[in-house]
């Protein structure tokens, strides 16, 4: 199903000072690819026989970047994030970094070892202001006071597209920095430094950004891979279990479209996972991340110009019962809900064994997912479709599953059907609660 990509990320860049892209416009021919290009625009730019003058531009860019997994990123002696920045060419950069909050809170010492770093490293960047702590979470997505405060203080700081802005914190707050670097300047080199899970193994690998507008999630974004993500699974650590879970839904998710292998050592990991046990949870992490810049790398449309999105699989419903529970459920908790239920509806669409779906939910369930809630009942489910395909524009192409690890795209779902899906949902949860009920009914 995946077709290889040849017009963007499917190239290496070539490792320029200002490593992070490559570009070439296609006028000078150096291949046979380059030939092609020189001849058909020599055709589209000749006159039509209606008078008009069409001069047709084409232009190829191809983006590198290195997603590096380490432990105390900031802890003296620690190459990962240095030799990150030497990438960027002789230095010292001028930088600024943004830091989460919650981070802040779990580790009050997070700022001054950053600092540290950066006095440690002044060869390669020097910190044009103090480090701003901004508060994370969705809240820091609401408005654009964090976007305005970046490009303020990038301009303030005297920074330029050579520049680094270093932004550590979860998909939330990094979401918010990265739309400000993407438009300071028309865009100053952003390195990520995720510190949730959802960050490490989604959200911080991709190549978006973006804030809600007008009660529209992500509304106002960009397209704008980072120059780096340097994730340290030490801040893992610190993230409250009920985050640290939340986010291996994801993984399940990417697991199911395109990788029957790591589902099967997903559910191999089940009980570590439930347990967050560390080892477990940086084997996923770093399996999931691996798995997403693949994705993105080889399915053919990085920068989501079609209206297939396979990597919101389990999504439409999952930003509406987000959307429905004020933020109450976590994104990952969603998703989890959003994957046992589009699974159960591609069984009574005849698209998936009913095994395939029984250990897809038990696996949720073992890694701790409640697979109900009360916003499902309320859930409108055309509404919610019409407004996931609003966000990704043209026909509706919903990624489904026809067995574990082959994803399908449709372009039309019975709202009846998933109804009754989301009521198997609530009866499962009825004979796991009810011991009147039997086990029997829990099973599909
Ligand atoms: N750009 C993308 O491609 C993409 C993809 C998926 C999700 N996202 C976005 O990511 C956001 C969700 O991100 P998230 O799940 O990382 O949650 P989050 O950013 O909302 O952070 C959750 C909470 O954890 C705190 N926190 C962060 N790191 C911490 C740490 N190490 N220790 C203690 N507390 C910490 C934050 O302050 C916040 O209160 C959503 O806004 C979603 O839209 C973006
Ligand atoms: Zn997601």
């Amino acid at each position: 199903m995946d077709r290889t990509n040849d017009s963007m990320g499917g190239r290496t860049a070539a490792k320029a000072a200002g490593r992070g892209f490559s570009g070439s416009a296609a006028a000078g021919p150096a291949d046979a690819s380059g030939r092609d290009a020189a001849r058909d625009m020599a055709r589209d730019n000749a006159r039509a026989t209606d008078g008009t003058v069409t001069l047709r531009q084409r232009i190829e860019v191809s983006f590198e970047f290195p997603v590096v997994f380490t432990r105390g990123v900031f802890r003296p002696g620690n190459p990962a994030l240095a030799r990150v920045l030497a990438e960027g060419g002789a230095g010292p950069h001028r930088t600024l970094a943004v830091i989460d909050q919650g981070l802040v809170r779990a580790r009050p010492s997070i700022v001054r070892d950053l600092e540290t770093f950066a006095e440690d490293n002044a060869d390669l960047l020097r910190l044009a202001e103090p480090p701003i702590v901004a508060g994370g979470g969705e809240r820091v997505k609401a408005d654009e006071a964090l976007v305005d405060l970046v490009l303020q203080s990038v301009l303030r700081g005297g920074l330029c597209r050579q520049s680094f802005i270093l932004a550590v914190g979860g998909g939330a707050l990094l979401d918010a920095v990265g739309l400000a670097a993407a438009l300071a300047h028309r865009g100053v080199r952003l390195v990520r430094l995720p510190s949730t899970v959802l960050g490490q193994n989604d959200a911080g690998v991709g190549v978006k950004n973006g804030v809600n507008r007008f009660g529209r999630k992500n509304y106002e974004g960009t397209f704008a891979p980072p120059f780096a993500v340097v994730s340290d699974l030490d801040f893992l650590d610190l993230l409250p279990e009920r985050e640290r879970r939340a986010g291996l839904s994801e993984a399940v998710k990417v697991a199911l479209i395109r990788d029957a292998a790591f589902f099967a050592r997903l559910e191999e990991l089940r009980a570590p996972l439930a347990a967050l046990d560390p080892s477990a949870l940086e084997e996923s992490v770093i399996r999931c991340a691996d798995l997403h810049l693949t994705h993105i790398r080889t399915a053919g449309d990085p920068f989501e110009f079609g209206s297939a999105r396979p990597l919101d699989f389990g999504h439409w419903s999952a930003h509406a019962l987000e959307e429905l529970t004020g933020g109450e459920l976590r994104h990952g908790e969603a998703v989890a809900l959003g994957l046992a239920l589009d699974s159960l509806y591609c069984v009574l669409a005849g698209m998936l064994d009913a095994a395939s779906a029984e250990r897809i939910l038990t696996l949720l369930d073992g890694l701790g997912f409640a697979l109900w809630h009360p916003a499902l009942a309320t859930l409108d489910v055309e509404r919610s479709i019409e407004s996931f395909r609003e966000h990704l524009g043209g026909r509706l192409q919903l990624s489904l599953i026809t067995g574990i690890g082959r994803r399908v795209e449709v372009e039309r779902v019975d709202a009846g059907l998933m109804r009754r899906a989301a009521g198997m949902l609530a009866e499962r949860l009825r004979a796991a609660t009810d011991p009147a009920a039997g086990t029997t009914g829990a099973r599909l």
